[in-house]
């Protein structure tokens, strides 16, 4: 999802917007609601169904879905259902709601400006394509790494010819396009103030944004010597490296649908794969994948394979990859590894072995399951208790992060068979598909941070009730930064609602498993949601004591204790027992 930040709204705006907009109006102008208790309901708009399990909550000001699991607030639904970029879904609720959108972002979005900054890139990337017809040597380069005619057509590909002010000479005719020129980042400046060409002398490669619209360039190195072998356009306006991926445009004009894409590292990874008619090869560009890379990747596909080199660098980097899929991990999607041999890239092994050789890599290519819990199981011992144990304990706050579905109950069952213990449940996965089934099902037992950010996600208000310093801020548990996070979010804003809550964390990891709490309704009502959430920073507070307790006769046992330790100790102790 396109979230806040990337438009540079502020979150202030944000919640504003939320707080002014009625997400059952919303939805209700688009899909027949019924009233159901406390919600309404409908058949989704977003999966094909027969019997209602699409719910819109007027409290917590959002929607979910218990059969297909698509959730979120008004801007998400509008984002979803009318098919609208972020900040079009934020215009038009502002626009319902008489809010004005602060200039700054429009600007960004639909200036003229703008406009001309899309042109610029274009007449840039033309400009660079005719110099590449012009140059011997550039069009031999490409011959020499195997490039024909239409891989160069398809990616634009062009040539920066040598000197300091081709393109400038070329194009900055007057100064607003001098200008312009520059803010697409075409341009750089020395110490003296003198503007001149940024990529010289290299092969470039344009990058398309989702809409086909050259955004920026990367530019390889025709010889050997001189700078870096690739270099890229900086972050602008327009380009922001983290969110786009090379050749997705290409991958989606190329195939009517996506069933998998292949990410690689490099430009020509991803021309060499087309090139041998393997047409959904996508590159990052030049850094890690990113959770926005993730979701732009099974947005458009559902099977991704990432191609690493074998070693151990390239091992870390599919791990931060892995890391990034993971909360994205809903049903139907795969992920799989690629480890290639030492000094191969897939446009070596392309040139290789063929489309047919790549394509048989692919099969043997290494399940997410199998790479996640190899990695955590490497350097423990599984036949021991005590390697079972610390596996379960690498794993447990790992696969909480996969959305329900049966892709988590799998890797819950891996779990189990290597080392013979359940990752606690997550919240609702006895929640089948069926919104009926909701409250007759038992109450699933949950640990007590997960109880803490479930209530507060009921009504976000009870944090009020609390105060900082939180007495289980030491707490060494999964959740417990979220939790405080989320009292504090609550203090600075003691009006959100749970749908604007959630919309800070559209960017986060924890945004699936809040979304999942956040769709539960809680047995009860405030009044007891209220003693419910004091029992539980009761009892949080318990264990923070315990664990310090065990930290100081531990230290009593190893170093032996100075005064302070002893005192606070014997403090600790008699809490523990006035208590009891
Ligand atoms: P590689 O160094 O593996 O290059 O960089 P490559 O893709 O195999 O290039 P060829 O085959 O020699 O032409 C992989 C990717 O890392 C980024 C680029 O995106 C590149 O495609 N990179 C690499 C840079 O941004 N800058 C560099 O100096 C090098
Ligand atoms: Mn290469």
């Amino acid at each position: 999802m396109l979230s806040p930040a990337m438009v540079r709204l502020s979150d202030a705006f944000i919640d504003d917007l939320l707080a002014r907009t009625d997400v059952v109006e919303v939805i209700g102008a688009r899909v027949p609601l019924k009233r159901k208790g406390r919600e309404y309901s409908a058949c989704c708009p977003f999966h094909d169904e027969r019997t209602p399990s699409f719910y819109v909550s007027p409290t917590k000001q959002f929607y979910h879905c218990f059969g297909c699991g698509a959730h979120g607030t008004a801007i998400s639904f509008l984002m979803n259902y009318d098919r609208l970029e972020f900040l079009d879904a934020v215009e038009e609720l502002a626009r319902r709601a008489g809010m004005e959108v602060p200039r700054e972002t429009r600007q960004r979005n639909q200036d003229h400006d703008t406009r001309d900054l899309y042109a610029a890139l274009d007449a840039a990337s033309r400009y660079f394509q005719q110099q590449l017809l012009a140059s011997d040597k550039a069009g031999r380069y490409l011959k020499q790494r195997g490039i024909d005619a239409d891989q160069r057509a398809r990616f634009a590909i062009g040539y920066a010819p040598d000197g300091y002010a081709a393109l400038k000479d070329a194009l900055a005719t007057d100064e607003r396009r001098a200008k312009l020129l520059d803010r697409a980042g075409l341009f750089s400046k020395n110490d003296r103030g003198h503007v001149y060409d940024k990529f010289r002398d290299r092969v470039m490669f344009p990058i398309f944004d989702r809409r086909g619209r050259v955004i920026a360039f990367g530019g390889r190195i025709l010889g050997h010597d001189d700078g870096p072998k690739y270099l890229n356009s900086p972050e602008t306006a327009l380009f922001h490296k983290g969110r786009e991926l090379y050749g997705l445009w290409q991958a989606r004009q190329a195939n009517q649908t996506l069933q998998r894409l292949i990410v690689v590292e490099g430009y020509m990874d991803v021309v060499a794969l087309f090139q041998h008619g393997l047409s959904q090869a996508v590159a990052t560009l030049g850094t890690a994948t990113t959770p926005d890379h993730a979701e732009l990747l099974f947005r458009n596909a559902a099977d991704v394979y990432f191609c690493f080199d074998g070693d151990d660098a390239g091992r870390r980097a599919a791990w931060k990859a892995l890391e990034s899929v993971l909360p994205r991990m809903k049903e139907g999607r795969q992920a799989f590894f690629l480890f290639l041999p030492d000094g191969e890239d897939p446009d070596t092994i392309v040139r290789k072995e063929g489309a047919s050789g790549f394509e048989a890599r692919l099969k043997q290519a290494t399940p997410l399951s199998e790479f996640f819990f190899d990695t955590l199981s490497k350097d423990t011992n599984l036949a021991t208790l005590d390697g079972k144990a610390r596996l379960a304990e690498r794993a447990r706050p790992m696969l909480e992060r996969i959305p329900e579905g049966a892709f988590a109950d799998l890797m819950q069952q891996q779990l189990t068979r290597l080392a013979g213990t359940r990752a606690p449940s997550p919240a609702i996965a006895s929640h089948s598909s069926s919104g009926a089934s909701r409250s007759l099902a038992p109450a699933p037992k949950r640990s007590l941070i997960r109880s803490a950010i479930g209530l507060l996600l009921q009504k976000p208000a009870m944090a009020l009730q609390t105060e900082p310093p939180y007495p289980f801020a030491d707490l060494r548990q999964p959740g417990v930064p979220l939790l405080i996070e989320l009292l504090e979010l609550v203090r600075q804003r003691p009006d959100i609602t749970t749908g604007a809550l959630l919309e800070h964390y559209a960017e986060h990891e924890e945004l699936s498993a809040l979304q999942r709490m956040a769709a539960q309704t809680w047995p009860g009502d405030e009044n007891g949601w209220l003693q419910e959430l004091h029992d539980v920073i009761m009892q949080l507070e318990r264990q923070t004591r315990e664990q310090r307790i065990g930290e100081l006769q531990e230290k009593q046992r190893n170093h032996g204790l100075d005064d302070v330790d002893k005192y606070e100790l014997r403090m600790l102790l008699q809490a523990r027992a006035e208590r009891h």
